[in-house]
């Protein structure tokens, strides 16, 4: 695991596009796609087409988006034009929106024209996506973006929430209705999805984030380690192969 931190939320958007950069690279000359989850939040405007053209100039390598496949890391469950949605913000604000009548060049799924349809039924429908998704990547994500939240959440695990602690043995996405945060019905990656992926980042930015990321991590020297024993806070229970941890001055 490695915490770095950034003097701006800006510095810490160009660090995440080139990382991501570097992975669909490496993926695509692996699996010839690259498998990719991002979550909501901030983080899809730190994920526009700009940032990702600039990072993909200053690594020199052609932009290989045609070949990304990615999933909400969590969605909301609203309408498709509802404000709340990820799939929308991702499109109004991070690269895919960019792609404009280009969107198909780059796979998307989200959830949208679900209708009356039940949490449940919109869970099963989007891990049956996945499971669709995952051989050609060779069974888990190349890479999970996260967010955290200022009550330690990711994705939409919450703290002390069921889904966390008591995970069915099996599942890749699950629902909850009772989200502490609006909206309440959610569809969302498990922990288990999670830290079987290849590569996790999460990129947390704004003095809100700098309580719970000090009952998460401690610094010894230059170099910032999980505190021990583990914390019970969703995000600082993510442990992919490789392990990235962004935040800006504020958050740290
Ligand atoms: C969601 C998000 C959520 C988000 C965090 C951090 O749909 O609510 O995916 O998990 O990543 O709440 O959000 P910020 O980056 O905006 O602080």
């Amino acid at each position: 695991m490695q915490l770095q931190v950034h003097p701006s939320k800006a510095e810490l958007a160009t660090t995440l596009c080139e990382t991501l950069v570097k992975h669909s690279v490496e993926a695509i000359e692996s699996n010839g796609v690259f498998l990719l989850a991002v979550s909501g939040g901030s983080i899809p405007k730190m994920l526009s087409l700009d940032n990702l053209t600039s990072a993909f100039a200053s690594a020199g390598v052609r932009a290989n988006l045609e070949k990304w496949v990615v999933f909400l890391a969590d969605e909301r469950i609203v309408s498709d034009d509802s404000l709340d949605s990820n799939l929308l913000a991702l499109r109004k604000d991070g690269f895919i929106g960019g792609l404009g009548g280009e969107e198909g060049r780059c796979k998307c799924y989200g959830i949208e024209g679900f209708g009356e349809k039940s949490p449940a039924e919109i869970a099963q429908a989007y891990e049956d996506d996945l499971i669709s998704a995952l051989p050609k990547s060779g069974g888990k994500f190349d890479t999970v973006v996260l967010g955290m939240g200022e009550d330690g959440h990711t994705c939409s695990l919450f703290p002390g929430h069921d889904l966390v602690d008591n995970p069915k043995p099996g599942k890749m996405v699950d629902f909850i209705t009772d989200s502490p945060k609006n909206p309440p019905e959610r569809i969302t990656l498990t922990m288990d999805v999670l830290n079987a992926s290849r590569h996790g980042i999460f990129a947390a930015a704004g003095a809100g984030k700098a309580a719970v990321l000090g009952e998460i991590f401690v610094k010894e020297g230059k170099e910032y380690k999980f505190k021990q024993p583990r914390t019970t806070y969703p995000c600082g229970m993510v442990t992919t192969e490789d392990l990235v941890w962004l935040v800006d001055e504020a958050a740290a």
